[in-house]
């Protein structure tokens, strides 16, 4: 069952003409007048209007913009509970602090399978009505083995992206034992939790995991198969860049805290597809009051940026791809389109898939229809839900 869809105002392909996604922000491509066809789950024809061949159904777009879906390469789905009181006491001057993660251990632990499965099911819907039609999902609310094994299982039952991020903080039963917990996580959790994962993460921050903690769970992660990704750098300057990129981990996410040297290691990881991306979580430094990342710096530098939500319920509950893109135009002066092309071709990078995040022929049909006739809307209209279709795998699920 094929479809056409016609009068396409600014079709965001992220794509040269011969399907090549591109390696950076500069590789955001766009026509104007444009049609595709969506084919068996994937993208089989793009082109002007005018030219599209029949297809079993049409769909009129009036004008309006078609982009890639998001891909959302950087949350926190699996848990239970809520901290509206921590973040209203932050708003009132509070700093955010990591130990709130320990309250959210505790009701997640408490939680039936049922309530964690039913609030991750209801997030991902909440994101897929906003355009995310990738995402990943870590564990790291659950800190025992039973319970990490619990939310790398979950994830994976929602998508193949999933994140075992045993190394989240130390539990409190192993407050003083901390080298007892790495043994833990780099042992028993991560041979449990390694094969429903396909990445390792660790929260390497003062107050979390130093360098060589870090460093250590990567390569253990590493050795079970799984492919490293790191919170770097976002309470602090610290060592988290420079981490990930020895591990040659896709992504370093948050870097709200960088140095000359981190800027450096990042540009001189390679490109995007191979080196580290810099995952950007602007609703983070929203939700949390602290400075925005330098997206302007690392954009110049070279570095293949991409954003996405982190969507948790500490540092910041937003699903809203749409809300994080306004975010990076209107704080962190991305240009619109270097902050469209970051909230998918980039995430994909992050995610090292070549199947997402453009539109060219042969992509995965995930794309979202806008209520606006450019990608701008998304900035220009901030607040306002401007995700008027989704398709996933080409079918339409809005
Ligand atoms: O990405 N930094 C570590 N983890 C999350 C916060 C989790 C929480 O506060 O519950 C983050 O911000
Ligand atoms: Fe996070």
């Amino acid at each position: 069952m094929s479809t056409l869809i016609t009068n396409v105002g600014e079709l965001v392909t992220n794509a040269a003409p011969d399907g090549d996604p591109g390696q950076g922000p500069g590789s955001f491509a766009a026509l104007t007048g444009a049609a595709l066809v969506i084919d068996d789950g994937r993208v089989a024809w793009i082109g002007l209007a005018g030219q599209a061949p029949a297809a079993d159904d049409a769909v009129d777009c009036g004008g309006r913009a078609v982009l890639p879906g998001f891909v959302d390469s950087h949350a926190h789905l699996v848990f239970a509970g809520e901290r509206s009181a921590e973040f209203a006491a932050r708003m009132a001057g509070q700093p955010y602090q990591a130990g709130g993660i320990r309250s959210t251990v505790a009701a997640t632990r408490a939680a039936p399978d049922e309530d964690l499965r039913a609030n991750l099911a209801r997030l991902i819907r909440e994101m897929l009505a906003q355009g995310t039609t990738t995402l990943e999902c870590k564990s790291g609310y659950g800190l025992t083995v039973p319970d990490e094994a619990r939310g790398v299982a979950l994830a994976a039952e929602v998508t193949p992206e999933v994140t075992f991020l045993g190394a989240h903080v130390v539990p409190p039963e192993y407050e003083g034992d901390r080298a007892g917990y790495l043994d833990l996580v780099c042992g028993p959790m991560l041979s449990t939790c390694s094969p429903h994962a396909r990445w390792v993460d660790v929260f390497c921050e003062r107050g979390a995991f130093d360098a060589d903690e870090a460093a250590a769970v990567l390569a253990a992660g590493r050795a079970a198969g799984l492919l490293p990704r790191v919170h770097a750098n976002q309470l602090g300057p610290g060592p988290g860049v420079q981490v990930a990129v020895a591990a040659g981990a896709a992504s370093a996410d948050h870097c709200t805290y960088l140095s000359d040297a981190d800027v450096d290691a990042l540009a001189s990881s390679g490109p995007g597809g191979s080196g580290t991306v810099a995952t950007l979580l602007p609703g983070v430094e929203f939700s949390t009051r602290q400075p925005y990342p330098d997206a302007r710096w690392l954009l110049a530098a070279g570095v293949t940026v991409a954003l996405a939500t982190d969507c948790n319920p500490g540092s910041c509950f937003t699903s809203s791809m749409p809300l994080c893109v306004a975010l990076a135009v209107r704080e962190m002066r991305m240009t619109t389109q270097e902050a469209v092309w970051s909230a998918t071709a980039g995430g994909a990078r992050a995610l090292r898939r070549t199947d997402v995040g453009h539109l060219g022929v042969g992509a995965r049909a995930d794309l979202i229809l806008l209520d606006g006739p450019s990608h701008t809307y998304l900035a220009y209209r901030p607040g306002v839900p401007l995700v008027r279709a989704v398709w996933q795998n080409g079918h339409r699920e809005f």
